[in-house]
């Protein structure tokens, strides 16, 4: 087991890139089961996850192949095994997305159900409830998914409640449906958007990327395509907040600034200079202690949930009290006692907590409890004074590319360890 040691107090300073896109780049692997031919995905980010997802298409009878620009040829067009197994499924929720698209061309699907987590129940409902308006034939037995359908057929599915993962789901299975199925009340995160745009190099028709209403109209075919993924932009996100909480100066490139709007607003709400051009970000603290800013979480392209708890770290230390409100997960909470034992003056209030800043974070042991809650962990300690200790990095390694190699690039003083 690997542990990270900050030595806090360094005010970041330099140039880094954005890596691809987590969220992007699994759903897109698992595009790979609707196509009959390879599929090279270029801009991959290198993260437990997608060694995850790969391991999982393996298991199903996908090859893969690194090649030598770090882009990945994948082979998932005639898979042998249609089941996921729990043993994956179980470090990895988005493994959900191989049921959309294995169902679809192949008629039927096997996938543990994933468990709760630590940000909360997480059900898989409406994915289910969507495949079953394709027609699928869907029962739950044993801890497993079982789906079944002859041919998927086109239909309009109404989400109660936006969801990214199920969206990507049933976009995948429209694909190669009979006839033509709308989705209404869509997430639009631009991570749907990346995953759209693949398909339709792949030979998909769907319509209405970017919006609440999707159409797709199913073919009968697809192939494999070359794709590059689009940048991270909670990565970029994470990295920003890494600056301001610092009072330094960053400039990230390889980014897309568009794609931020509502933190980047946020960022400057707190005192922070930001200039972007198309594909560069410049955050500039000028030294200044951050201003608390009050956030609610909420669907693309509102504040992300994925950027609350590096927030949460940022208004810890910010001049006055703040209030931060989580409305998409009810349990993503878990980095409250962790900063509180740093001296952070949080209190949590329903889904709600309440933040009054103080002068500084102390450094102190922690433990990582899921990926977001841990690069929150990792920017208090990069703000605190003395030494701050993280255990677990493994939830790091899930969604942050080689974290401390581009926090050392910046200047900060953070070393990865083994127990
Ligand atoms: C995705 C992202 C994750 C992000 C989240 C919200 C990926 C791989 N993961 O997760 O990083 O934090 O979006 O932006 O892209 N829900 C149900 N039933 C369902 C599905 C969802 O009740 O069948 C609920 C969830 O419990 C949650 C809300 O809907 O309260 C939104 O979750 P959802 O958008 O589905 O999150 P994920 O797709 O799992």
């Amino acid at each position: 087991m690997y542990k990270l040691i900050i030595k806090g107090g360094q005010p970041l300073n330099g140039v880094i890139n954005a890596a691809g896109s987590k969220n992007s780049a699994l759903p897109i692997l698992f595009a790979s089961i609707l196509a009959d031919s390879p599929l090279t995905l270029k801009n991959t980010p290198f993260l437990s996850d997608v060694s995850t997802t790969l391991r999982l298409l393996m298991d199903m009878g996908s090859e893969f192949v690194l090649e030598a620009d770090g882009s990945i040829f994948v082979d998932s067009s005639k898979l042998s095994n249609l089941v996921a197994d729990y043993q994956l499924v179980k470090t990895m929720r988005a493994s959900i997305l191989s049921l959309g698209p294995t169902l679809a061309k192949y008629g039927e699907a096997k996938i543990s159900l994933p468990g709760g987590c630590a940000i909360g129940s997480r059900p898989v409902n409406l994915h289910l409830k969507a495949l079953s308006e394709l027609g699928a034939d869907i029962k739950v037995e044993n801890g497993y998914i079982y789906a079944q359908a002859d041919r998927l057929v086109g239909a309009t599915i109404d989400f109660d409640q936006v969801t990214v993962t199920a969206t990507e789901n049933i976009i995948m299975a429209a694909t190669l449906a009979k006839g033509v199925t709308t989705i209404n009340n869509a997430a639009q995160e631009p991570e749907i958007t990346d995953l759209i745009r693949c398909l339709i190099k792949m030979g998909a028709k769907i319509s209405g990327e970017g919006t609440s209403t999707i159409t797709i109209n199913g073919v009968e075919q697809l192939s494999g395509t070359t794709y590059e993924v689009c940048p991270d932009r909670i990565e970029v996100g994470t990295y920003l907040v890494a600056a301001a909480i610092t009072r330094g100066k960053i400039t990230i490139k390889k980014s897309d600034p568009k794609d931020l709007r509502v933190v980047l607003e946020k960022l400057a709400e707190s005192g922070a200079n930001i200039s972007t051009s198309k594909n560069t970000i410049t955050l500039d603290m000028e030294g200044k202690k951050p201003k608390s800013v009050n956030i609610k979480t909420s669907a693309y392209p509102n504040f992300p949930t994925d950027m609350q708890a590096q927030f949460t770290a940022l208004n810890s230390v910010a001049d006055s009290s703040s209030t931060i409100t989580e409305t998409i997960f009810e349990n993503r909470f878990m980095h409250i006692p962790e900063l509180s034992r740093m001296g952070a003056d949080l209190s949590l209030e329903g889904n709600t907590v309440v933040c009054r800043g103080v002068k500084s974070l102390t450094g102190a042991k922690l433990m990582a409890t899921d990926l977001r809650a841990s690069a929150s962990l990792v920017l208090a300690g990069l703000a605190a004074k003395g030494t701050t200790t993280i255990d677990r990095v493994y939830h790091l390694d899930r969604g942050y590319e080689t974290i401390e190699e581009k926090l050392k690039l910046l200047g900060a003083n953070i070393e990865r360890v083994q127990d």
